[in-house]
């Protein structure tokens, strides 16, 4: 009964019921507000974005840019930073004068990738709630042309030198921002995704690259950036690709700094970087990679962090790892260096999917956040949902663009999973250092209104807290794990029920799953993050369909609210 009592007082709000409206629904003794919409000026010279007429090519790096993804909130001094992504563009409404969004100018190109990245904001609280603080020094947007450099293994590799930079450390850019990550020397992690959308090329004479397949580059792409700016064109630039898809390191205190892309962390469509201190003071770093069929990957640093001290190569110097889950409960992480790949140091580290191929990873079902628990050793990760599971083609199983074949196995159960689960580890001798792990499931999400069998999920889903696909997941401070869905929101068939995207607690201890919020139609719920005296917790709306959040009429504009008690106490 204490056990029960205690897991009662876990959840502090009475749970809300699914929703198919265009709003957000929070619980009785809680209320939200918008924070940063799509286009909102992060400067007094520029005007808000009528959407109407999209952002002007001059003020596109001077606003919120589109699609708001993961973020983190950065206490410097007595400023409060956000520091935020802008996954991609919707390039209709981006350049309403165009015909379907297709790019007729260099300067439609420049909306597009300026509209694109990261905000660093900062952000302050009034009576009316939080603002954008206008012209703060710390304002900054971070997007497809701002200079970068690329620092660990693969910096200075023949794999990564271009014209423009013959010595293969200097980039330009960062792409398709998903998820993001935190260390504990106060930088920002932002961690580009779906990155092969950008680079293509109209030479068909001009034969792609073998590995280009892995990742999913192809001659077309959907921006036409290679028609306007040359750097895109594969044909003339088969180098810059490579140079996308990492983890990149920001510190939002300054400004004037440089992003870094650090290749150690692997080239893959990375979902976010959640950061541990090992018990020895090594940096763990865990990481997605969001595809069927691809792997859960994890970076231990060889330097010891010690607060204060030196962290510049921390992020360049250490080993990376790809998860392998036995059907027994067990499992190991799997070292990718020359000796276990093959593979030169530079290649594994821009190669990282084919590496990962050779030591017999587990394909999961698109790994995407991790999250890790502040109070035990533990870590989780959103396996989104995979359609592919577990089916034939032609008489073989489907695999992922590497031939790994994606058999159902105990980590990933189920076969055509359009649900998605959540897979828990917990490190031997509690380090996350450590080689081996064992596993369980967190939970299996189903809808138990139509199915009685594995899809209707397991036993703590029920009908009144199902969701398909899980996605951002991240820790509050007392440990309660608050998941994000980004999945089917039909509220038909297979999804009956289930309304539209939502967040939701979950306790570790207990396993019980309550709903806190539903979004509006259309959108997922994406990237959260807690003010400096945890008394409101900012959370991502992307792709929500119109009116929200401006009303009837509208059009639509992705967001992040700012969700409070009542009675303002603590909610995280
Ligand atoms: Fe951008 Fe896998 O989510
Ligand atoms: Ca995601
Ligand atoms: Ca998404
Ligand atoms: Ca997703």
């Amino acid at each position: 009964a204490e056990a029960q009592e205690a897991a009662v007082g876990r959840f502090p709000f009475k749970p809300v019921a699914a929703a198919t409206d265009h709003t957000i629904h929070v619980p009785e003794g809680y209320n939200w507000k918008p924070l940063a919409k799509w286009g909102q000026p992060l400067f007094s010279n520029v005007p808000d974005l009528d959407p109407t007429k999209g952002v002007s090519v001059e003020n596109s790096d001077k606003v919120f840019g589109e699609n708001t993804d993961g973020m983190e909130l950065f206490v410097v001094g007595s400023h409060q930073l956000i520091a935020v992504n802008h996954e991609y563009v919707n390039p209709e409404t981006n350049l309403p004068h165009t015909d379907k969004g297709n790019p007729k100018t260099a300067d439609d190109v420049k909306i597009l990738q300026n509209m694109q990245g990261v905000t660093v904001m900062e952000v302050a609280e009034d009576e009316d709630g939080w603002k954008i603080v206008l012209d703060s020094p710390f304002n900054r947007r971070i997007h497809h042309n701002t200079p970068m450099k690329l620092s660990g293994p693969a910096a200075g590799s023949d794999l990564v030198k271009t014209a423009a930079d013959p010595d293969g450390v200097e980039c330009l850019g960062t792409f398709n921002n998903c998820g993001a990550g935190r260390t504990p020397w106060g930088t920002y992690l932002t961690c580009e995704e779906n990155f092969n959308g950008y680079f293509g090329t109209t030479d068909a004479a001009f034969k792609l690259p073998d590995d280009y397949k892995r990742y999913g580059i192809v001659a077309e792409t959907r921006y036409a950036y290679e028609k306007f700016d040359e750097r895109f064109d594969v044909a003339k630039n088969p180098n810059e690709p490579r140079r996308a898809g990492y983890v990149v390191e920001i510190d939002p205190s300054d400004a004037s700094s440089t992003p870094i892309k650090r290749t150690a962390l692997g080239r893959v469509k990375h979902e976010n970087a959640a950061v541990v201190i090992a018990r020895d003071g090594r940096v763990v770093v865990y990481m997605g990679d969001d595809e069927r069929g691809e792997f859960l990957y994890k970076f231990v640093s060889n330097g010891i962090y010690v607060p204060g001290g030196d962290t510049s190569k921390l992020l360049d110097e250490g080993t990376l790892y790809v998860a392998k889950f036995s059907d027994d409960g067990a499992g190991e992480w799997l070292a990718l260096t020359p000796e276990t790949t093959g593979m030169k140091i530079d290649e594994i580290c821009v190669f990282t999917r084919q590496a990962a191929s050779k030591v017999g990873a587990t394909t999961m079902d698109r790994p995407e956040w991790v999250a890790i628990n502040p109070v035990a050793i533990e870590a989780y990760c959103a396996l989104t949902n995979n359609s592919r599971r577990g089916e034939m083609k032609d008489g073989k199983l489907r695999a992922n663009a590497g031939g790994d074949a994606m058999a159902i196995n105990a980590a990933n159960p189920r076969e055509k999973n359009e649900y998605g689960q959540i897979v828990r580890w917990y490190p031997e001798n509690d380090d996350h250092a450590d080689g081996k792990f064992k596993w369980d499931l967190f939970c299996m999400a189903g809808n138990p209104t139509v199915h009685k069998d594995a899809y209707a999920g397991s036993s703590n889903i029920n009908e009144g807290n199902m969701f398909n696909s899980p996605d951002g997941m991240m820790f509050d401070s007392t440990g309660l794990l608050w998941i994000q869905t980004d999945g089917e929101d039909s509220n038909e068939g297979a999804f009956a029920g289930q309304g539209n995207n939502q967040m939701l607690a979950g306790d570790p201890a207990t396993g019980r799953i309550e709903r806190f919020l539903t979004a509006p139609k259309g959108s997922e719920v994406t990237g959260q993050t807690w003010s400096g005296d945890k008394r409101t917790h900012f959370v991502g709306i992307q792709h929500p369909d119109a009116p929200f959040p401006d009303g009837e009429g509208k059009l639509p504009r992705s967001t992040i609210i700012a969700i409070k008690r009542d009675d303002n106490v603590k909610i995280g």
